[in-house]
Protein backbone atom coordinates (compact mmCIF):
# COMPACT_ATOMS: atom_id res chain seq x y z
CA UNK A 1 0.00 0.00 0.00
CA UNK A 2 2.54 2.73 -1.15
CA UNK A 3 0.02 5.35 -1.36
CA UNK A 4 -0.93 5.43 1.99
CA UNK A 5 2.46 6.34 2.65
CA UNK A 6 2.68 8.97 0.19
CA UNK A 7 -0.41 10.38 1.53
CA UNK A 8 1.03 10.62 4.85
CA UNK A 9 3.95 12.29 4.03
CA UNK A 10 2.89 15.02 1.71
CA UNK A 11 -0.91 15.12 1.34
CA UNK A 12 -1.92 15.99 4.96
CA UNK A 13 -2.32 19.35 5.06
CA UNK A 14 -1.60 20.80 8.88
CA UNK A 15 -5.45 20.87 10.02
CA UNK A 16 -5.30 17.01 9.01
CA UNK A 17 -1.93 16.57 10.78
CA UNK A 18 -2.46 18.11 13.86
CA UNK A 19 -5.58 15.90 14.09
CA UNK A 20 -3.09 12.84 13.69
CA UNK A 21 -0.49 14.14 16.03
CA UNK A 22 -2.92 14.90 18.83
CA UNK A 23 -2.99 12.81 21.15
CA UNK A 24 -6.54 11.01 22.65
CA UNK A 25 -6.30 9.65 26.21
CA UNK A 26 -5.28 10.60 29.35
CA UNK A 27 -2.08 8.75 29.04
CA UNK A 28 -0.66 10.25 26.00
CA UNK A 29 -0.93 13.64 26.82
CA UNK A 30 2.84 14.73 28.19
CA UNK A 31 3.39 16.59 31.44
CA UNK A 32 0.87 19.06 32.86
CA UNK A 33 1.21 16.36 35.96
CA UNK A 34 -1.11 18.17 38.27
CA UNK A 35 -3.92 18.71 36.26
CA UNK A 36 -4.20 15.44 34.44
CA UNK A 37 -4.21 13.50 37.63
CA UNK A 38 -6.63 15.63 39.32
CA UNK A 39 -8.96 15.32 36.26
CA UNK A 40 -8.54 11.91 36.36
CA UNK A 41 -9.70 11.53 39.74
CA UNK A 42 -12.35 13.38 38.94
CA UNK A 43 -13.36 11.74 36.13
CA UNK A 44 -13.26 8.51 37.91
CA UNK A 45 -15.10 9.27 40.82
CA UNK A 46 -18.18 10.97 38.28
CA UNK A 47 -18.10 7.77 36.67
CA UNK A 48 -18.56 6.24 39.83
CA UNK A 49 -21.28 8.73 40.87
CA UNK A 50 -23.22 8.25 37.11
CA UNK A 51 -23.26 11.95 36.84
CA UNK A 52 -21.69 14.22 34.76
CA UNK A 53 -17.95 15.82 35.32
CA UNK A 54 -18.33 19.00 37.10
CA UNK A 55 -17.74 22.21 34.76
CA UNK A 56 -13.65 22.34 33.88
CA UNK A 57 -12.07 25.56 32.87
CA UNK A 58 -9.08 25.58 31.06
CA UNK A 59 -6.67 28.28 30.67
CA UNK A 60 -3.03 29.21 29.97
CA UNK A 61 -0.96 30.63 26.90
CA UNK A 62 -2.05 29.39 23.67
CA UNK A 63 -1.04 26.08 22.12
CA UNK A 64 -0.18 24.30 25.13
CA UNK A 65 -2.99 21.93 24.94
CA UNK A 66 -6.29 23.32 26.27
CA UNK A 67 -8.13 21.59 23.01
CA UNK A 68 -6.56 18.95 23.18
CA UNK A 69 -7.47 18.19 26.73
CA UNK A 70 -11.03 18.96 26.73
CA UNK A 71 -10.93 16.35 23.65
CA UNK A 72 -8.86 14.11 26.08
CA UNK A 73 -11.65 14.49 28.52
CA UNK A 74 -14.36 13.69 26.59
CA UNK A 75 -12.93 10.72 25.40
CA UNK A 76 -11.99 9.17 28.93
CA UNK A 77 -15.48 10.00 30.20
CA UNK A 78 -16.90 8.04 27.12
CA UNK A 79 -19.16 10.31 25.65
CA UNK A 80 -19.31 12.95 23.06
CA UNK A 81 -17.94 16.53 22.30
CA UNK A 82 -19.17 19.30 20.94
CA UNK A 83 -17.69 22.30 20.23
CA UNK A 84 -18.43 25.94 20.09
CA UNK A 85 -16.54 29.38 20.19
CA UNK A 86 -17.05 32.14 22.66
CA UNK A 87 -17.32 35.27 19.82
CA UNK A 88 -19.87 32.87 17.97
CA UNK A 89 -22.27 32.28 20.56
CA UNK A 90 -23.92 35.73 19.28
CA UNK A 91 -27.84 35.39 20.23
CA UNK A 92 -29.81 33.74 22.94
CA UNK A 93 -30.98 30.97 20.49
CA UNK A 94 -27.45 30.38 19.06
CA UNK A 95 -27.08 29.04 22.96
CA UNK A 96 -30.45 27.17 23.20
CA UNK A 97 -29.51 25.54 20.09
CA UNK A 98 -26.22 24.39 21.25
CA UNK A 99 -27.29 23.30 24.27
CA UNK A 100 -30.53 21.39 22.95
CA UNK A 101 -28.10 19.33 20.63
CA UNK A 102 -26.30 17.52 23.86
CA UNK A 103 -26.92 13.74 24.79
CA UNK A 104 -26.72 13.72 29.13
CA UNK A 105 -23.37 13.39 29.65
CA UNK A 106 -21.83 15.29 26.67
CA UNK A 107 -18.73 17.68 26.88
CA UNK A 108 -19.74 21.08 25.35
CA UNK A 109 -16.08 22.80 24.58
CA UNK A 110 -16.40 26.63 24.33
CA UNK A 111 -13.24 28.25 23.38
CA UNK A 112 -12.57 31.93 24.23
CA UNK A 113 -14.99 31.76 26.53
CA UNK A 114 -14.03 35.25 27.55
CA UNK A 115 -15.36 36.35 24.68
CA UNK A 116 -18.79 35.65 24.65
CA UNK A 117 -20.92 38.26 24.99
CA UNK A 118 -21.90 39.32 28.67
CA UNK A 119 -25.96 38.62 28.37
CA UNK A 120 -25.34 35.25 26.53
CA UNK A 121 -22.64 34.35 30.05
CA UNK A 122 -25.87 34.90 32.03
CA UNK A 123 -27.89 32.74 30.35
CA UNK A 124 -25.25 30.15 30.78
CA UNK A 125 -25.46 30.91 34.33
CA UNK A 126 -28.90 28.62 35.14
CA UNK A 127 -28.00 25.93 32.46
CA UNK A 128 -24.29 25.36 34.33
CA UNK A 129 -25.98 25.36 37.60
CA UNK A 130 -29.76 23.87 37.20
CA UNK A 131 -29.37 22.56 33.76
CA UNK A 132 -31.60 24.86 32.51
CA UNK A 133 -32.15 27.35 29.88
CA UNK A 134 -34.43 30.58 29.95
CA UNK A 135 -35.24 32.57 27.17
CA UNK A 136 -37.56 34.59 26.15
CA UNK A 137 -38.96 34.25 22.92
CA UNK A 138 -41.79 36.43 20.25
CA UNK A 139 -41.52 40.10 19.61
CA UNK A 140 -41.52 43.18 21.83
CA UNK A 141 -44.88 43.85 23.75
CA UNK A 142 -45.71 39.84 22.65
CA UNK A 143 -42.59 37.89 24.11
CA UNK A 144 -43.13 35.32 26.91
CA UNK A 145 -40.12 33.42 28.91
CA UNK A 146 -39.80 29.66 28.98
CA UNK A 147 -37.90 27.36 30.73
CA UNK A 148 -36.33 24.74 29.06
CA UNK A 149 -34.72 21.94 30.37
CA UNK A 150 -31.60 20.47 29.61
CA UNK A 151 -29.78 17.09 30.16
CA UNK A 152 -26.62 16.96 32.32
CA UNK A 153 -23.50 18.08 30.70
CA UNK A 154 -20.20 19.42 31.44
CA UNK A 155 -19.01 22.56 30.28
CA UNK A 156 -15.48 22.62 29.60
CA UNK A 157 -14.28 26.36 28.80
CA UNK A 158 -10.88 27.53 27.19
CA UNK A 159 -9.00 30.69 27.48
CA UNK A 160 -5.78 32.41 27.44
CA UNK A 161 -7.03 35.39 29.59
CA UNK A 162 -8.53 33.97 32.83
CA UNK A 163 -8.70 37.40 34.21
CA UNK A 164 -10.98 38.25 31.76
CA UNK A 165 -13.93 36.15 32.39
CA UNK A 166 -16.12 37.71 34.80
CA UNK A 167 -16.36 36.08 38.52
CA UNK A 168 -19.71 35.03 38.36
CA UNK A 169 -18.60 32.91 35.39
CA UNK A 170 -15.29 31.54 36.78
CA UNK A 171 -17.16 30.73 39.93
CA UNK A 172 -19.42 28.43 38.33
CA UNK A 173 -16.64 25.85 36.99
CA UNK A 174 -16.03 23.46 39.70
CA UNK A 175 -12.62 22.57 38.15
CA UNK A 176 -10.20 25.51 37.13
CA UNK A 177 -6.71 24.46 35.77
CA UNK A 178 -4.06 26.22 34.58
CA UNK A 179 -1.77 24.68 31.91
CA UNK A 180 1.96 25.20 32.66
CA UNK A 181 4.90 25.79 29.94
CA UNK A 182 6.03 22.43 29.32
CA UNK A 183 10.05 21.51 29.89
CA UNK A 184 12.73 20.28 27.34
CA UNK A 185 12.11 17.12 28.44
CA UNK A 186 8.42 16.97 28.03
CA UNK A 187 8.51 18.59 24.85
CA UNK A 188 11.55 15.75 23.64
CA UNK A 189 8.67 13.19 24.28
CA UNK A 190 6.17 15.16 22.42
CA UNK A 191 8.32 15.62 19.26
CA UNK A 192 9.42 11.67 19.51
CA UNK A 193 6.12 10.77 19.22
CA UNK A 194 5.33 13.20 16.36
CA UNK A 195 7.66 11.41 14.75
CA UNK A 196 6.47 8.40 15.77
CA UNK A 197 3.36 9.16 14.41
CA UNK A 198 4.35 10.62 10.86
CA UNK A 199 6.68 8.06 10.40
CA UNK A 200 9.96 10.03 10.62
CA UNK A 201 12.70 9.13 12.52
CA UNK A 202 14.32 12.01 14.58
CA UNK A 203 18.11 11.25 16.81
CA UNK A 204 17.67 11.49 20.40
CA UNK A 205 20.10 15.12 20.45
CA UNK A 206 17.87 16.52 17.31
CA UNK A 207 14.68 15.77 19.23
CA UNK A 208 16.35 17.81 22.34
CA UNK A 209 17.65 20.66 20.57
CA UNK A 210 13.94 20.94 18.96
CA UNK A 211 12.89 21.19 22.40
CA UNK A 212 14.94 23.57 23.53
CA UNK A 213 14.01 26.18 20.85
CA UNK A 214 10.08 25.83 21.30
CA UNK A 215 9.23 28.52 23.96
CA UNK A 216 7.63 25.50 26.33
CA UNK A 217 4.62 24.77 23.77
CA UNK A 218 3.83 21.55 21.64
CA UNK A 219 2.12 23.43 19.00
CA UNK A 220 5.93 25.04 18.33
CA UNK A 221 7.47 22.01 18.73
CA UNK A 222 5.44 20.07 16.40
CA UNK A 223 5.05 23.22 14.04
CA UNK A 224 9.06 23.06 13.82
CA UNK A 225 9.20 19.24 13.51
CA UNK A 226 7.25 19.80 10.13
CA UNK A 227 9.41 22.18 8.90
CA UNK A 228 12.74 20.46 9.95
CA UNK A 229 10.91 17.60 8.40
CA UNK A 230 10.62 19.09 4.74
CA UNK A 231 14.58 20.08 5.11
CA UNK A 232 15.53 16.51 5.97
CA UNK A 233 13.43 14.92 2.96
CA UNK A 234 14.96 17.75 0.39
CA UNK A 235 17.95 16.83 1.94
CA UNK A 236 17.19 12.92 0.92
CA UNK A 237 18.01 12.40 4.67
CA UNK A 238 16.05 9.51 6.16
CA UNK A 239 16.21 11.14 9.15
CA UNK A 240 16.37 14.31 10.92
CA UNK A 241 19.83 14.64 12.49
CA UNK A 242 21.16 17.54 14.91
CA UNK A 243 23.17 19.23 12.07
CA UNK A 244 19.57 19.38 9.96
CA UNK A 245 17.95 20.71 12.78
CA UNK A 246 20.72 23.26 13.55
CA UNK A 247 20.61 24.25 9.55
CA UNK A 248 16.73 24.52 8.99
CA UNK A 249 16.23 26.37 12.25
CA UNK A 250 19.00 28.94 11.32
CA UNK A 251 17.05 29.56 8.37
CA UNK A 252 13.82 30.18 10.17
CA UNK A 253 15.42 32.61 12.47
CA UNK A 254 14.53 30.46 15.11
CA UNK A 255 17.57 31.53 17.61
CA UNK A 256 19.49 29.26 20.22
CA UNK A 257 16.66 29.74 23.26
CA UNK A 258 13.44 29.39 21.01
CA UNK A 259 13.05 33.11 20.66
CA UNK A 260 11.47 34.13 17.27
CA UNK A 261 11.86 37.67 15.46
CA UNK A 262 8.88 39.43 17.33
CA UNK A 263 10.26 38.15 20.38
CA UNK A 264 13.29 39.58 19.84
CA UNK A 265 12.08 42.72 18.17
CA UNK A 266 9.96 43.50 21.83
CA UNK A 267 13.32 43.24 24.06
CA UNK A 268 14.97 45.16 21.55
CA UNK A 269 12.43 48.15 21.10
CA UNK A 270 12.50 48.35 24.94
CA UNK A 271 15.80 48.33 24.91
CA UNK A 272 16.61 50.47 22.59
CA UNK A 273 13.62 52.74 22.57
CA UNK A 274 12.74 53.20 26.36
CA UNK A 275 16.06 52.06 27.63
CA UNK A 276 15.53 49.24 29.04
CA UNK A 277 12.15 49.90 30.76
CA UNK A 278 9.91 50.46 32.24
CA UNK A 279 7.65 50.71 29.86
CA UNK A 280 3.74 51.13 29.69
CA UNK A 281 2.18 47.97 27.61
CA UNK A 282 0.49 50.65 25.28
CA UNK A 283 3.44 52.79 24.13
CA UNK A 284 5.16 49.28 23.69
CA UNK A 285 2.53 48.26 21.51
CA UNK A 286 2.57 50.86 18.98
CA UNK A 287 6.50 50.43 19.31
CA UNK A 288 6.90 47.03 17.74
CA UNK A 289 3.12 47.74 15.92
CA UNK A 290 1.37 44.77 17.61
CA UNK A 291 -1.72 44.79 19.71
CA UNK A 292 -1.55 45.01 23.60
CA UNK A 293 -3.61 41.35 23.19
CA UNK A 294 -1.27 39.73 21.57
CA UNK A 295 1.72 40.81 23.71
CA UNK A 296 0.40 39.92 26.71
CA UNK A 297 -0.99 36.43 25.41
CA UNK A 298 1.38 34.99 23.05
CA UNK A 299 4.75 36.62 23.75
CA UNK A 300 5.03 38.34 27.18
CA UNK A 301 4.61 34.79 29.07
CA UNK A 302 7.21 32.75 27.85
CA UNK A 303 9.28 35.94 27.64
CA UNK A 304 8.52 36.24 31.47
CA UNK A 305 8.88 32.80 32.39
CA UNK A 306 12.16 32.34 31.25
CA UNK A 307 13.43 35.56 32.61
CA UNK A 308 14.18 38.15 30.34
CA UNK A 309 11.49 39.85 31.60
CA UNK A 310 9.84 41.81 34.27
CA UNK A 311 6.71 43.34 35.07
CA UNK A 312 6.74 46.36 37.86
CA UNK A 313 3.94 48.59 38.38
CA UNK A 314 5.79 51.32 36.28
CA UNK A 315 5.44 48.71 33.03
CA UNK A 316 7.91 46.17 31.62
CA UNK A 317 11.44 46.52 32.35
CA UNK A 318 14.25 43.93 30.06
CA UNK A 319 16.37 41.99 32.84
CA UNK A 320 20.00 41.43 32.69
CA UNK A 321 20.02 38.15 31.11
CA UNK A 322 17.77 39.91 28.22
CA UNK A 323 21.03 41.79 27.76
CA UNK A 324 23.18 38.89 27.83
CA UNK A 325 20.80 36.66 25.91
CA UNK A 326 21.11 39.10 23.21
CA UNK A 327 24.57 40.35 23.11
CA UNK A 328 24.19 43.91 24.30
CA UNK A 329 26.04 46.00 26.59
CA UNK A 330 24.02 47.41 29.11
CA UNK A 331 24.06 51.48 29.28
CA UNK A 332 24.44 52.96 32.45
N1 LIG B 1 0.31 17.48 26.55
C1 LIG B 1 0.48 17.28 25.25
N2 LIG B 1 1.04 16.15 24.80
C2 LIG B 1 1.22 15.95 23.48
N3 LIG B 1 0.88 16.83 22.52
C3 LIG B 1 0.30 17.97 22.89
C4 LIG B 1 0.06 18.25 24.27
N4 LIG B 1 -0.52 19.46 24.37
C5 LIG B 1 -0.65 19.91 23.12
N5 LIG B 1 -0.15 19.03 22.23
C6 LIG B 1 -0.07 19.25 20.77
O1 LIG B 1 0.03 20.64 20.53
C7 LIG B 1 -0.95 21.10 19.62
C8 LIG B 1 -1.59 22.35 20.18
O2 LIG B 1 -2.42 22.03 21.28
P1 LIG B 1 -3.89 22.67 21.46
O3 LIG B 1 -4.48 23.01 20.15
O4 LIG B 1 -4.64 21.76 22.34
O5 LIG B 1 -3.51 23.99 22.22
P2 LIG B 1 -4.46 25.11 22.84
O6 LIG B 1 -4.01 25.34 24.24
O7 LIG B 1 -5.88 24.75 22.61
O8 LIG B 1 -4.09 26.39 22.00
P3 LIG B 1 -4.99 27.72 21.70
O9 LIG B 1 -4.99 28.56 22.93
O10 LIG B 1 -4.22 28.38 20.59
O11 LIG B 1 -6.35 27.25 21.27
C9 LIG B 1 -1.93 19.95 19.43
O12 LIG B 1 -2.14 19.74 18.07
C10 LIG B 1 -1.27 18.74 20.04
O13 LIG B 1 -0.82 17.88 19.03
MG1 LIG C 1 -7.32 25.61 21.36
Amino acid sequence: MKESVITNYELLDDQTMDNTIRPESIDEYVGQTDVKENIRIFIEAAKMRKEPLDHVLLYGPPGLGKTTLAFIIAHELGTNIKTASGPSIEKAGDLAAILSSLEPGDVLFIDEIHRMPRYIEELLYPAMEDFSLDIIVGSEGNSRNIKIDLPPFTLVGATTRAGDLSAPLRDRFGIISKLQFYSIEELRDIVKRTSRVLEMPITEEAAIELAKRSRGTPRIVNKLFKRVRDFAMVKKSNEITKKITEEALERLKVDKIGLDNTDRELLLAIINRFNGGPVGIDALSSSIGEEVITIEDVYEPYLLQIGLLKRTSRGRVVTDKAYEVLGIEKRK
